[in-house]
């Protein structure tokens, strides 16, 4: 593991080095080859009687319907260069970038450090990702997370960027979290406001507020917090979410690799505390951040509970700057990509969420108390129910409470805190890595992503779950990644069973004449892998970020950097809109209050993006918007 470049690899891939999962499973594994690609789907791509209303989106021939269709732009190619590109008659421009100042007092980005402890939190932090938009007293505020730092950037002093002092530690402790900005459209474009009131950073380092069923909890005491109620920090910002109410959620992604521990002693190895250590993959030596040999919070030889603390989906509120951000624990711990809030006929708020590791599962959580506009909203993220899907191969599926009844687990807060334990307990479908879930503003649906995941049909997952192809994650070895969708029973997001079928398959059908080719609605005008980031536009249109292999070669020649499509739920149609800088991530997506702009986010770009040529590659957000004005969303 020492000889590893722990900047190059992925999470799941650490996770994997830490905690080695079987070789082999003992179920059949599946000669995918064998099944032919228009044969697969017209077995499994079928939503019923659903087709009639919903559309049907994946039968053969009515993808290529492009001309009349819902999409108001030529789509474009594939690109490979490092720059963005979007569609004629539409133009970009850069909002913010990584190092910029949200507040006067704090300098200009420096290319050569990229910039001091001192100000990591007055500037705009690393690796931008989810976002939501608000409209606060009239002025248009984003609230935006900072997922991590690429150390080796960050601390050019430092041996593949592990820090060598606390400082080091601070400034990246600094650069992540949240930001909370206002934005404004001048002469000179969209900027930042500088130093408005509701600026604001949230960082590894700010106090929060636990709420909820495991508040209190001894598993969530410190010796710093004997409470088990006041935390430091949100970590590894993944995805966002809003309430109806006007907060913003962020949610806690790999946590786990900021932990590590001191004692190196194997058999001190703090997976014998039976504390989901292993389930989670929190291991001795964290993943390059280093935090624990200079901020003893971080060290799990001395605060074990720690890790605890962090896992949840945090809510924020952008009026309110003053205002502490709260974990709310009733939507569970674990590995959150972003938090989908919709309402229930009777106003109980539900909310869908992914735990993106290769064989975790999908989540929901049902309010007791319903939502009233204007009304209190007090419990109502964690006086609920929190369950986890099961899918079942005829097209159906079901959402089970995780209790300590149907888990055999001592208590709610236990249940909580180990949620992906729960979920094993009552035999969840083990999922393809959920990325983003969103729901569909016209019809009483919801879409996920399921990334991609190597280890289908081949390893189990963390927690020992066998992962053999299923209903919903129907390719070994899935290295594109699909969107499934589920429709509840009665037009009711709190029901308890739902119909599902997939959206698309990604896939690339000039390598592949099999599941590999992808659904119909692939082609090789529209191919594209690892879908990741998804939002709803106001007209019910889905936007579709990816976070894939950009490599342009073998299995995914022709696909490109990575990329934002736009899909129309109806027809099944997927088209490109905007290609990213080579080894950026395309994830963020919210709009302007007027709708004529869209603001994209562009994570960790490789090559000098967006400065050019001998400066550092900066994380930035971008706005996108038609040259004649129109609504873009
Ligand atoms: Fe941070 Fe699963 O993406
Ligand atoms: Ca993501
Ligand atoms: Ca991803």
């Amino acid at each position: 593991m020492k000889d590893v470049d722990l900047n190059k690899i992925s999470a799941d891939d650490w996770d994997e080095m830490t905690f080695p999962r079987p070789d082999e499973c003992d179920f059949d594994r599946v000669v995918e080859a064998a099944l032919s690609r228009r044969g697969f789907l017209s077995g499994l791509l079928a939503f019923g009687s659903g087709a009639a209303v919903m559309g049907a989106g994946l039968v053969p021939g009515q993808a290529a319907a492009k001309e009349g269709g819902r999409f108001a732009f030529t789509p474009i190619g594939i690109q490979t260069d490092n720059t963005i590109h979007v569609p004629e008659g539409y133009e970009w421009d850069v909002l913010v970038r990584w190092g910029d100042p949200l507040f006067s007092d704090a300098p200009a980005f420096d290319h050569a450090t990229g910039g001091d402890a001192a100000s990591a939190d007055r500037v705009f932090g690393e690796n931008t990702d989810g976002m939501e938009s608000f409209v606060v007293d009239g002025r248009e505020v984003i609230a935006v997370n900072h997922e991590y730092t690429n150390r080796d950037v960050n601390l050019p002093h430092a041996d593949k960027g592990v820090p060598t002092g606390a400082e080091d530690v601070e400034k990246l402790q600094k650069l992540q979290g949240v930001a909370v900005m206002e934005v404004t459209r001048g002469e000179g474009g969209w900027q930042v406001v500088q130093d408005s009131p509701y600026n604001r950073r949230i960082t590894h380092l700010t106090p929060m507020d636990i709420a909820g069923p495991a508040a209190g909890h001894d598993l969530m005491k410190t010796e710093a917090d004997p409470t088990g109620t006041r935390a430091l920090g949100t970590l590894n910002n993944c995805g966002s979410g809003r309430t109806p109410w006007g907060t913003y959620l962020t949610c806690e992604e790999n946590f786990n690799g900021y932990f590590g521990s001191t004692e190196e002693a194997q058999d001190q190895k703090p997976v014998q505390l039976d504390a989901g250590y292993a389930r989670y993959g929190i291991g001795t030596d964290g993943w390059g951040y280093d935090y624990h040999k200079w901020d003893a919070r971080f060290d799990v030889s001395k605060n074990p509970h720690e890790p605890h603390r962090a896992g949840w989906v945090v809510e924020i509120d952008p009026a309110k700057p003053d205002s502490t951000p709260v974990k709310h624990t009733g939507l569970g711990r674990f590995k959150h990509e972003n938090a989908e809030v919709v309402l229930a006929p009777d106003g109980r708020v539900v909310v869908y969420m992914g735990d993106d590791e290769r064989g975790e599962f999908l989540y929901r959580f049902v309010s007791n108390g319903s939502y009233t506009p204007g009304g209190p909203t007090e419990g109502l993220l964690d006086d609920g129910t929190l369950y986890v899907a099961k899918f079942h191969e005829d097209g159906t599926g079901e959402w089970l409470a995780l209790t300590p009844e149907t888990t055999g687990m001592d208590s709610l807060a236990e249940v909580l805190i180990f949620a992906r334990k729960a979920g094993s307990a009552v035999g969840a479908t083990t999922m393809d890595r959920p990325e983003w879930i969103a729901a569909n503003p016209h019809a009483v649906e919801a879409y996920c992503c399921l990334t991609n995941n190597k280890n289908r049909g081949v390893k189990p997952n963390a927690g020992g779950d066998e992962t053999p192809v299923n209903g919903p994650n129907p390719r070994e070895t899935n290295k594109y990644g699909q969107i499934v969708r589920w429709r509840p029973a009665d037009d009711d997001h709190a029901a308890d069973t739902f119909e599902w079928d997939l959206y698309v398959m990604a896939g690339n059908p000039e390598v592949y004449d099999n599941v590999y080719g992808g659904s119909e609605n692939v082609t090789a005008g529209n191919m594209f892998n690892s879908p990741d980031g998804m939002a709803f536009d106001s007209a019910g249109l889905v936007w579709i970020q990816t976070d894939g292999d950009d490599s342009n070669e073998g299995e995914f020649e022709g696909m490109g950097n990575n990329q934002m499509l736009v899909g129309d739920p109806v027809s099944g149609e997927i088209a490109r809109f905007l290609t990213g800088p080579k080894g950026s991530e395309v994830t963020g997506l919210t709009w302007s209050a007027d709708r004529r702009t869209m603001f994209v986010g562009i994570q960790h770009p490789d090559a000098p993006f967006p400065d050019g040529e001998g400066k550092l590659p900066r994380s930035s957000i971008v706005a996108v918007w038609r040259k004649d004005g129109a609504p873009v969303g």
